[in-house]
C-alpha cells in the first residue's frame, strides 16, 4: 500500500502541496483529479522523489519512502509516467521498450515482457523497428506506459495519459490498462483533468484545488452525485 500522510511540498515559498493523504491499496487503481495548477503532477514528484516534502511522509511496504532518493524509490517498484510523452525519439520502439527494463539483470524475462507488451499493444508490435518520434500521440502514449511497465513496477504513476488524445484512443489507453492492471496485479495512481473518463477506471478517487483534497469518495459515489461532479469534476 502507498499512504501520502499529511505531505506539504513547496516551491520557495510557495506551497504547491498543502497538507495531502492519499491512500492507494494493493492492485487499486486510484484517480488524483484537480485543474491546471492544483498540485497534481507535484504530488506525483513528492512520490517519486523528485522533489522533498516540507513536512509529513509517505509510506510504501511497510518503509518510509519520503526521504529516499528517485532510484531507490524506482527499485521499490514505483514507477512514474511523466506528463508529456517523453520517448527516445531517435530509438527503436523495441530499444524505448528495452531502455524501460535498464535496472533488471533477467534478460530472458526481460525479452518475454517485451513480447507481453507486444501483445497488450499490437500497434507497437507493428511498429518495434520504427523511431519512436514518428509515432502518432497515442502510440507514443502507450509507448511511454509499455516503457515504464517494463521496470515490472508494483506501483504506476501516470500523469494526465488522455492529455491531447481523442476520445477514442483515450477509450483504447485506458480499457488495455485496465487489463493490465489485472494481470500485472498493478496498483495505479492517475492523475488526470479528464474526471469522467478517470473515474471509468478508477475505483476512488480525490480531488485537488490550491494544492489541498477538497474531496474524495468512491468514483461510484461521485459519478451519481450530479451536484458534485458540476462543482468539482467539470462535467
Ligand atoms: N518549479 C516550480 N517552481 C515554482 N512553482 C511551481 C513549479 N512547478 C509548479 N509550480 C506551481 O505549483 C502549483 C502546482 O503545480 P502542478 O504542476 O503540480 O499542477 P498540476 O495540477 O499538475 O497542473 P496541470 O494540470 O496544469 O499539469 C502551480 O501553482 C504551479 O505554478
Ligand atoms: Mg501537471
Amino acid at each position: 500500500m502507498l499512504e501520502l500522510r499529511d505531505i506539504v511540498v513547496r516551491y520557495g515559498p510557495v506551497v504547491a502541496v498543502d497538507r495531502v493523504s492519499i491512500r492507494v491499496e494493493e492492485q487499486q487503481v486510484v484517480a488524483l483529479l484537480g485543474a491546471n495548477g492544483a498540485g497534481k503532477t507535484t504530488v506525483l514528484k513528492a512520490i517519486s522523489g523528485l522533489l522533498p516534502c516540507a513536512s509529513g511522509d509517505i509510506a510504501w511496504g511497510g518503509g518510509v519512502i519520503s526521504k529516499l532518493p528517485p532510484h531507490r524509490i524506482v527499485r521499490a517498484g514505483i514507477c512514474q509516467v511523466p506528463e508529456g510523452r517523453e520517448v527516445f525519439a531517435g530509438l527503436s520502439v523495441y530499444d524505448n521498450l528495452r531502455l524501460g527494463a535498464y535496472l533488471r539483470r533477467n534478460r530472458h524475462a526481460v525479452r518475454s515482457d517485451i513480447d507481453r507488451m507486444y501483445e497488450y499493444f499490437p500497434v507497437l508490435a507493428e511498429r518495434r523497428d520504427q523511431a519512436a518520434g514518428t509515432l502518432s500521440g497515442g502510440e507514443q502514449q502507450m509507448l511511454v506506459i509499455a516503457r515504464a511497465l517494463m521496470s515490472s513496477p508494483a506501483m504506476l504513476l501516470l500523469d494526465e495519459p488522455s492529455l491531447g488524445l481523442a476520445p477514442l484512443v483515450v477509450q483504447q489507453v485506458f480499457s488495455i490498462l485496465r487489463r493490465i492492471c489485472d494481470d500485472m496485479r498493478l496498483s495505479v495512481l492517475l492523475v488526470e483533468q479528464d474526471a469522467e473518463t478517470a473515474l471509468s477506471i478508477a475505483s476512488y478517487a480525490y480531488v485537488l484545488e490550491a494544492g489541498r483534497v477538497v474531496v474524495e469518495g468512491s468514483s461510484v459515489a461521485m459519478q451519481g452525485d450530479e451536484s458534485l461532479r458540476r462543482s468539482y469534476l467539470g462535467y
